[in-house]
């Protein structure tokens, strides 16, 4: 199947996209599809009928449906952590039954979100105080899936945040921690410790400084603390009283975790009810992917997509550009989901993948991309697959005008590289400003665009909550389709141990500790001029 399909590829790289529209006046109606009011478009490709019904194919033998409803039903598909994975259940709107090792999970997952419900009401209305009055900042402290899906949420729901403030801490330097904690006033913050598992070093070293910072202030300054977590016993040991304890399940993966407690600052921020909204966006999304035939269905097209970008004809990335500055936070987002996913070496049973893995996803929000890198994108020597989103309305009526202009910028885009621009149109253009001879040839060839670059363009009525969580689920799914078809595990992720495991070994060399004779060179003279930093930082020397 993988050669025919090579075989295709060999044929697609001969083929202009531009052809394709001039043989088929058709091409936009049939190389897209709409669901939920979102429009796919993918006839920017070199995509054949041929191709796709190839490409859908290799979904069935992939055994794609069956295992989609393994999912949906709780089976324990991330096998090598012997773990459900339910993502889907934080959405299920419905309440119907989904059953894990017999139990049904949603009597569990409606009383956490009935719980988060009541806290964030009882906070946004100010029935839940600070020691200094109404809570007006909340501060998530989390990293990877914990940190991510809030921060991309809520940058990408900002008109729709009518609650306290949220600021987001992440990373191990201080100075993030420190620079987000200097602005605010500990008496009317709450703390969120948001880790799935409660030990990641970052998040637990932050909330440490967090509390010491709340601490110097405040009698009680764990009166001000929850957290959203799995692991129960950990956020007891750290004295987090339990009614403000949000815990989940180990079949919620981090990086699919927001629907649950992890959205928590978010249903602070934009009230209960648009976080339900956000929810049934990703429920309707659930219920187009499960019921959808396959070559409308759009996350097995978006997957498909990909797939004949990166396994089939090589590409190396994967470009995620949205025309909507809120969703700036989106392609990191999407980089952990995809990449953390399906960035893997092996197949699920541990054998060498015989294809390349996911690609790197990587992007910035559009016009900004424009004016940066989209002159590699298109006169660079790399194809890069390019994935646009663009919405038909924004949310600032009295700059109607702006919008259209992002529109037009994002639609000029996929046209551009699409068209390109020949040797014979440059000169022409050249000479029309007066060029000629010598001075015109050397000009020339500076200003062909080869064209034929590939994209697809993800259209949405208007960035709303509900929009969002269509979109957020879309490339859920998108990532399960590529992961089955490869053969991967997209819900474990064992690539991020081995660096964590180092870094606790390294630390205690910062502090004065012997190195042992297993350590590299390179190394070694690292952890020296360093560590003659944190010397000269702790005698003042600075
Ligand atoms: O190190 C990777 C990772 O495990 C991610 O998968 C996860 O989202 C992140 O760390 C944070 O984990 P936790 O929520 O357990 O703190």
């Amino acid at each position: 199947m993988w050669d025919d399909l090579r075989r295709a590829g060999t044929a697609a790289r001969e083929r202009r996209i531009l052809d394709l529209f001039s043989h088929d006046e058709r091409r936009a109606t049939d190389f897209s599809a709409r669901a939920l009011g979102l429009l796919f478009d993918y006839s920017k490709t070199s995509i054949t009928a041929e191709d796709r019904n190839a490409l859908i194919e290799l979904a069935k033998a992939a055994g794609v449906p069956a295992r989609r409803e393994a999912m949906f039903a709780g089976a324990k598909i991330n096998e090598t952590e012997g773990r459900a994975v339910l993502h889907s259940a934080l959405r299920n709107l419905s309440g119907d039954p989904v059953l894990v090792d017999g139990q049904d999970v949603m009597p569990g997952v409606l009383d956490t979100l009935a719980r988060m419900r009541a806290f964030a009401r009882a906070l946004r209305s100010g029935t839940f105080t600070g020691q200094g009055g109404a809570i007006t900042d909340v501060v998530n402290i989390g990293i990877g899936g914990s940190d991510l899906g809030p921060v991309m949420a809520h940058a990408a729901l900002t008109p729709y945040c009518d609650g306290p403030r949220c600021h987001f801490v992440s990373n191990v330097d201080g100075a993030h921690v420190h620079d987000v904690l200097a602005g605010l006033d500990p008496t009317t913050t709450l703390v969120i410790v948001a880790s799935k598992t409660f030990s990641t070093i970052e998040t637990m070293t932050n909330a440490e400084t967090a509390r010491a910072w709340m601490a110097a202030s405040l009698r009680e300054p764990g009166r001000q603390f929850a957290a959203l977590s799995s692991n129960l016993e950990a956020t007891a040991d750290w004295g987090i009283d339990p009614s403000r304890v949000f815990g989940f399940e180990d079949w919620v993966g981090g990086r699919y975790s927001i629907w649950g407690p992890i959205g928590l600052s978010l249903m602070l921020a934009i009230g209960p009810e648009r976080f339900r909204d956000f929810l049934s966006g990703a429920e309707a999304m659930d219920r187009h992917f499960r019921d959808a035939p396959l070559a409308e269905n759009l996350p097995v097209l978006l997957a498909l997509v990909g797939l004949w970008h990166h396994q089939v004809l090589g590409h190396p990335t994967r470009a995620v550009l949205p025309y909507e500055q809120r969703l700036l936070r989106l392609p990191a987002y999407l980089q952990q989901l995809e990449m953390e996913s399906n960035g893997k070496r092996v197949a699920m049973d541990g054998s060498d993948l015989t294809l390349p893995s996911g690609p790197i996803v990587w992007g910035e929000p559009g016009t900004n991309g424009q004016h940066a890198f989209y002159q590699l994108i298109h006169q660079g020597t790399q194809v890069v697959p390019c994935e646009f989103l663009i919405g038909a309305e924004g949310h600032e009526p009295d700059q109607a005008h702006q919008h259209r202009l992002l529109i037009a910028n994002c639609l000029a885009q996929s046209k551009a590289l699409m068209r390109g621009r020949t040797l014979a149109e440059a000169r022409a253009m050249l000479a029309a400003k007066g060029l000629s001879g010598a001075a015109l040839e050397r000009q020339a060839r500076h200003r062909v665009f080869p064209g034929n670059r590939p994209s697809v363009t993800l259209a949405y009525p208007k960035l709303t909550p509900a929009v969002l969580g269509q979109i957020v689920a879309l490339y859920e799914h998108r990532v399960f389709v590529e992961g089955t078809i490869l053969g991967i595990n997209s819900y474990d992720q064992w690539g991020v141990e081995l660096g964590k495991e180092l870094a606790l070994a390294l630390a205690p060399l910062l502090e004065g500790a012997v190195a042992g004779p297993d350590i590299d060179g390179s190394t070694r003279a690292l952890l020296e001029y360093a560590g003659a930093g944190q010397t000269r930082a702790a005698d003042g020397d600075q």
